[in-house]
């Protein structure tokens, strides 16, 4: 078998693993998909250096063999916290007023792609196949074409691909997604993505399209682009339930939320997770039906993330106005309605602190995916199974039709879900749980890693 060489800005570095889940979904899936083949992932070391040295740190623990690289700080503004997460980011999720259009950034992001690709290159054997993760690296394989790298080159977009009409907003928007044509697959979480994407090719850039193979046909070149849902690693999720630390903290939920329902959300405090307006439904819940207020208790765990980016300070003030100001409103002196944490919690504590909730929240504005969904389906009590909320703009949607879908725009849609939820009877509960179990269970993350990278293979 081919070496797999995976390049993707967030490694799981040994000494951040405990991290990975407050990371989001990607570091996770690549360590898990990292554990079943032989490889190298290369990437940031999430460090700052004012000289950074060239040469990657490569280190090797648990059968995963890391290559990294610190970054200047200038590089981290513009790459990172710029164009990455001020332009590409807002605008893949449909947030064209947030999204900031700066040449300076641009140019560090086009800098530092150039950093990794000769980084990366004389790293990269004959055989390999190489795999690029996410909108941090969309030029990286037309920058390694032009360091020598002839293997086969896949990329895979964890996030939304955008309608073109928000595409076009973006200045050199048709430079970007040729860069994009280097590769020879191209990967989407979902089929409305994956249309997007298709979309832009045709009438943007005239290429041909079939829709049906998903080939791409620019001049001399084809390429291919298809939908691969990424799922959970399960049996690793599954294991974590049997530990002390997930019982614990499923005790820790069930002692302190007595006689009430627990709800949970999981998120990085990201403007795209939808909780502003979450938090709007809930409130609309607490005001329709006060007589029930007592009846639950959310918990929303929310780790800071991007901390550097203004929009990112504004979001954690708003999420702290409105659960005061709600927390406010509806306390009791015996009870508080919302749990606001703002700390990481380890795989293990999340499987308990999902098993011990009756109801999942999870309603993303917009989401590549969301794994949150599928852990919390994975992490249910098969006799007394709990009720998943999902937004339908999240990616999971698509596969996750046994959850009550809503639009996470609407207070009064949340709120009927809530009650829906609160008022479910166990057979219903246990009829859609064992449907979207065996969806997570199946479609995991070995398949999605044998799928792309098969594809690959012979692409
Ligand atoms: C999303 C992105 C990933 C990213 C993660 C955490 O899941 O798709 O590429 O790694 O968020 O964000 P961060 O900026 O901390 O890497």
């Amino acid at each position: 078998m081919s070496r797999l060489v995976v390049i993707s800005n967030r490694v799981a570095v040994p000494k951040a693993r405990g991290a990975a889940g407050a990371q989001g979904g990607l570091a996770g899936a690549l360590l898990a998909a990292l554990k079943r083949h032989t490889g190298l992932w290369v990437g940031w070391s999430g460090e700052e250096h004012d000289d950074p040295a060239l040469e990657p740190d490569v280190q090797t623990a648990d059968g995963v063999t890391t290559a990294t690289i610190d970054l200047a700080p200038t590089d981290v503004e513009e790459y990172y916290n710029g164009y990455a997460n001020s332009t590409l980011w807002p605008l893949f999720h449909y947030r064209i007023d947030l999204t900031e259009y700066r040449r300076e950034t641009g140019k560090g992001y086009e800098r530092v792609n150039e950093i990794f690709a000769a980084a990366a290159a004389p790293l990269i054997e004959p055989d390999d196949i190489v795999w690029v993760h996410d909108y941090h690296f969309i030029p990286l394989g037309e920058r390694l074409r032009r360091h020598g790298v002839a293997n086969k080159l896949g990329f895979f977009l964890h996030i939304p691909w955008p309608p073109t009409r928000l595409l076009v907003s973006l200045p050199y928007h048709e430079r970007l997604v040729r860069t994009l044509l280097e590769y020879d697959l191209i990967g989407f979480q979902c089929d409305e993505w994956l249309e997007s994407f298709l979309h832009y090719c045709r009438k943007e850039l005239g290429a041909e399209v079939d829709e049906a193979s998903g080939k791409i046909t620019l001049g001399e070149r084809t390429v291919t682009a298809r939908a691969y849902p990424i799922g959970i690693d399960y049996e690793h999720f599954m294991a974590q339930g049997e530990t002390g630390e997930a019982r614990n903290a499923q005790q820790r939920m069930i002692a302190s939320t007595r006689r009430r329902t627990a709800m949970i959300g999981v998120d990085r405090l990201d403007y795209s997770k939808g909780l502003p307006e979450r938090l709007d439904g809930l409130a609309r819940f607490f005001e329709r039906y006060p007589e029930r207020a007592r009846e639950l208790v959310f918990i929303q765990i929310a780790p800071p993330s991007r901390e550097d980016i203004s929009s990112y300070q504004q979001i954690r003030e708003e999420l702290e106005r409105k659960t005061g100001h709600i927390n406010g409103a509806y306390s009791q002196i015996d009870m508080v309605p919302i749990r606001y944490v703002n700390q990481g919690h380890s795989m293990a504590e999340l499987f308990g602190i999902y098993r011990a909730a009756k109801i999942g929240l999870v309603t993303p504005l917009r989401d590549g995916m969301n794994l949150v969904a599928k852990e919390y389906v994975a992490a249910q009590d098969p006799e007394d199974p709990g009720v998943l909320i999902l937004s339908r703009f999240a990616g999971a949607a698509q596969q996750l039709q046994d959850a009550v879908l809503v639009n996470p725009h609407s207070p009064d849609d949340i709120t009927h879900a809530i009650r829906t939820a609160l008022d479910m009877p166990l057979d219903e509960r246990k009829a859609r749980w064992e449907k979207l179990n065996a969806g997570v269970r199946d479609e995991n993350i070995a398949q999605w890693t044998n799928d792309f990278v098969g594809d690959l293979t012979i692409a």
